[in-house]
């Protein structure tokens, strides 16, 4: 088989021998891994997919039906910038590196790393929801997320591979064998091993946590190591619709709950077999928790490092006034007893809740076409975001007690109030209780409205997927 046609790429791989033997060892492992935790019980089913077979307008959004284990993983990297310099920290205006500096190389493998095992991770988390899926539509979605993370995976081990030697090949093993959610040998990240057992957690993923990783990825797409930078900005164009997938998800299911409520005021939507808007709520309190922790500590010095050492920018770094943010504060209020206090910390310290800052506002402008959904029903609920510090696990907030709105509480009443603010056992149950498959062409199951329309100009009853 043509190399290009077995590991499509545009990092000319055909002449580098020994980056082609590596990446070629691994390739096998790869696909069984793919065997082992990708979609459970649809890997011959011939699947509406897209597959990016070059990084220009033309190529990067080829749509086909495929068998996922034959879906073309490939390495693409945005075109090079000429001239391109770093734009923030120490080396500022220096060119951007095309190789790691030696002094550099364990703060980049650990980034590298930390990013790639999130890609396989949400393929295991969400291995078994293809059983579920209200529709041959979101069906498809679900495998195209899950296809596009295993080409994140090949991304992150191309940089391994490439450039840290024995130490990246290493690694890029050791990707392929932790295991979401598996107490020996978990993912690295909390949220990566939460599992996702229905498809309302599905589209809070999506909408939520797959957004961390659009921040890391502009933060990453800022770093002075080009061809870092190079491979996040073209992972980014893939992100995008694994947001859409999210947010439209979500919006789906509160315009179906708001039809139901419609039909009949009096009942509770449940009796109707459609999701309360009270239950979705907490499922956003839930995820977004969780995707808030994967920003890191409030106050990090590794945060300071990373930016320091021009790795890890903040997002659109180009808008920022000054690029070495030596001088700069960020206020915080920081728990202190029962209170929390307004305190100062150096800017460089503070960058992943710069970052986080930017996810947030992100997170609100979704939020607020959701409640768009609700205004024009005439419906009064409005969802929101919990505050920040609410059910956190990593960071300042972590060994303290909060309400969704952020007051402190007592640990033991958090615990009392639980149930109002996080999905229940008996929300679990329920939403669970809803999750029957329909795998019949252009049907959808009851509790989620159809898309506005199809994909890729597809109308929603075409075959997405052929079993
Ligand atoms: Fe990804
Ligand atoms: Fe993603």
């Amino acid at each position: 088989m043509e190399l290009r046609e077995k590991i499509p790429n545009n990092v000319n791989l055909s002449e580098d021998p020994k980056l082609q033997r590596a990446l070629e060892k691994w390739l096998p492992d790869y696909q069984q891994w793919w065997l082992d935790m990708g979609p459970e019980g649809f890997q011959h089913a011939d699947v509406y997919l897209r597959t990016a077979i070059s990084v220009d307008a033309k190529g990067w959004a080829h749509f086909d039906h495929v068998k996922m284990p034959d879906y073309r993983w490939g390495i693409f990297l945005s075109e090079p910038e000429a001239d391109r310099r770093i734009g923030f920290g120490d080396f500022e205006g220096k060119p951007a590196w095309q190789e790691v500096p030696g002094e550099m190389r364990g703060y980049l493998r650990r980034l590298i790393v930390t990013q790639g095992d999130t890609e396989p991770a949400s393929v295991e988390q969400q291995r078994l929801l293809g059983q579920t899926a209200p529709s041959l539509y979101d069906m498809r979605n679900l495998f195209q997320v899950n296809v596009e993370e295993g080409r994140h995976l090949w991304a992150m081990v191309y940089l391994l591979h490439k450039f840290f030697g024995r130490d990246g090949r290493e690694e890029a093993e050791a990707l392929l064998e932790r295991r979401s959610g598996d107490p020996d040998k978990p993912r690295i990240l909390g949220a990566f091993n939460e599992p996702i057992r229905d498809w309302l957690s599905f589209y809070m993923f999506t909408m939520l946590t797959d957004r961390d990783g659009k921040f890391q990825l502009l933060a990453l797409a800022e770093s002075g190591f080009d061809p870092l930078s190079r491979t996040t900005r073209f992972m980014l164009t893939e992100e995008a619709h694994h947001m859409f997938v999210g947010e439209t998800g979500v919006r789906r299911v509160i315009q179906r709950s708001v039809e139901l409520m419609k039909q009949d005021p009096n009942e509770d939507v449940r009796a109707h077999g459609g999701i309360d808007l009270p239950t979705i709520q907490r499922y956003v309190n839930l995820w977004y928790s969780l995707s808030a922790d994967l920003f890191g500590g409030e106050i990090s010095s590794n945060a300071a490092d990373y930016f320091a050492s021009g790795l890890k920018g903040r997002y659109h770094e180009v808008n920022q006034p000054d690029h070495a943010a030596l001088d700069g504060v960020y206020s915080m209020r920081v728990p202190q007893g029962d209170t929390l206090s307004e305190t100062e910390v150096p800017l460089r310290n503070a960058m992943n809740e710069v970052l986080r800052d930017a996810y947030i506002e992100d997170c609100q402008r979704g939020v607020d076409r959701w409640n768009s959904v609700l205004e024009k029903a005439g419906v009064d609920y409005r969802f929101t975001l919990p505050s920040r510090r609410f059910h956190r696990h990593v960071g300042i907030y972590s060994n303290a007690s909060f309400t969704p709105a952020g007051e402190p509480i007592s640990a033991a009443e958090f615990e009392r109030r639980r149930d109002e603010w996080l999905p229940s056992q008996s929300d679990l149950e329920y939403v669970a209780s809803l999750m029957q498959p329909v795998h019949e062409r252009g049907k959808i199951a009851h509790w989620v409205a159809p898309p506005g329309k199809g994909i890729h100009g597809k109308p929603f009853d075409f075959d997405y997927v052929r079993m």
